[in-house]
């Protein structure tokens, strides 16, 4: 069904994509001004990002097409290659809570702890019926102590708090907020501030994949280089924070793209997943590669915080984002990390074989080409006939692309004077 859906026209691949949903779900092709006014203060218009689509992906044998929102031309393409040969990705949940913080000034440790332990229970059942909404929904405040690592004179008491399938950023701030003053009063303290915090490094997603490696190409000697490369670059990612970062900045791609294209908050999860990088005191790549099976097969594991949502907050209200979740079959928010996660690991996967191999460059820049033809004022079928000699040049500096336009446009000016 997807054999060459990238060449397809436009009009053929949302047939497709409508014949693979089984039902008529137009595509919401723009987010009604009325629903973008009441999103954001002082709304003016709508910024645009294409979404895409990757294809092969299978997570915990189950078939995925993947929405992606994103403005960087390779990413989506390398994903949907990543997965081809990836094969089955098995993605696990493990926990999902978040953490709240209600942090007090002018209290001693020690009272704080006595304190928790003649009021938590008190204290959590208030919280719990302050919270009676998203309790009714099988969710709420989990559990209430002090991270005692603190290094300032004030005391944090912690909230975990499970969200059910929304953000929950709404809930446990209110929550935290509703409690604070009981906790200050009975501190005889003051309150520096109570926020939920989004860092919740016991709430992750362990995703892994095998390739044999045979799969990375037809000549063994080849494979084998190639695999062992790939394991030598994640390894490298373990020790070298410059290239940790680009490591990850790859993994994100593919993270970031499905949070964009689901309505999640990019930046909540953006600022967890750095900080669970640097959790051992060195910021390392969140994923691995290493050989097994006597060396025939190549094998990556990754452990990533993912707090996603499917209900609530703006993505209720933004039609795309309801149509992205309902091509992945309107997944529960465990279930829509678990993708998210396995997406991350091909994207990664994807980025290590190519920088191994033919370097990042010769897959990029065709695909870039479209991109720069634009930039040089290309328009309408320009876009294509520029692109594909840049392509057949190799050269992709906007100078050339710019002479190159001037000629295309010299010789149709004279086609259509004879
Ligand atoms: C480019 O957007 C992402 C890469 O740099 C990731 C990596 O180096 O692993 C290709």
């Amino acid at each position: 069904m997807w054999h060459g859906f990238y060449k397809k026209e436009l009009s053929i691949r949302r047939k497709l994509i409508k014949d693979y949903q089984k039902k008529d779900i137009p595509i919401p092709v723009v987010l009604p001004e009325l629903n973008a006014d009441q999103m954001i203060e002082n709304y003016l218009f709508n910024y645009h990002l294409p979404l895409g689509v990757a294809l092969h992906f299978e997570i915990n044998d189950s078939p995925y097409v993947i929405p992606m929102a994103i403005e960087e031309p390779s990413v989506i393409a390398a994903a949907s290659n990543g997965a081809k040969l990836l094969g089955n990705i098995e993605s696990r949940i493990v926990n999902r809570h978040l953490i709240g913080q209600i942090i007090v000034m002018q209290v001693t440790l020690d009272r704080a702890k006595e304190l928790l332990k003649l009021y938590r229970s008190q204290w959590l059942n208030y919280a719990r019926e302050v919270s009676r909404d998203i309790v009714s929904y099988g969710g709420g405040p989990l559990d209430l102590y002090i991270k005692e690592d603190q290094g300032t004179d004030c005391v944090c008491f912690c909230l975990s708090f499970d969200p059910v399938d929304a953000m929950g950023a709404n809930s446990i701030n209110s929550c935290l907020e509703t409690l604070a003053p009981q906790i200050v009063e009975a501190c005889q303290g003051k309150l520096l501030t109570a926020i939920l915090s989004n860092y919740s490094p016991d709430s992750y997603v362990d995703v892994s994949a095998s390739i044999p490696i045979n799969r990375l190409s037809k000549d063994s000697m080849k494979a084998r280089n190639i695999a062992q490369a790939i394991v030598e670059l994640s390894d490298y990612a373990q020790v070298d924070v410059y290239r940790a970062v680009t490591h990850n900045k790859g993994i994100m791609n593919g993270v970031d793209a499905v949070l964009m294209a689901t309505g999640n908050d990019w930046r909540a999860v953006e600022a967890g997943v750095h900080a669970f990088a640097s959790r051992s005191g060195c910021y390392r790549g969140l994923s691995q590669w290493v050989l097994k099976e006597n060396q025939s097969e190549l094998k990556g594991t990754m452990r990533i915080p993912l707090q996603v949502a499917t209900v609530g907050g703006s993505l209720s209200s933004h039609p795309q984002a309801q149509w992205s979740l309902a091509l992945l079959g309107h997944p529960r928010a465990k279930e829509l990390a678990e993708i998210i996660a396995a997406v991350g690991l091909a994207q990664n996967f994807a980025a290590l074989r190519a920088l191994v191999t033919d370097g990042i460059q010769k897959g990029h820049m065709p695909l870039q080409a479209r991109s720069l033809a634009m930039q040089a004022g290309a328009v309408g079928s320009e876009v294509g006939l520029l692109s594909q000699q840049l392509v057949q040049e190799n050269n992709y500096q906007l100078s050339r692309a710019k002479e190159l336009l001037d000629k295309i446009r010299y010789s149709s000016d004279n086609i259509s004077e004879d």
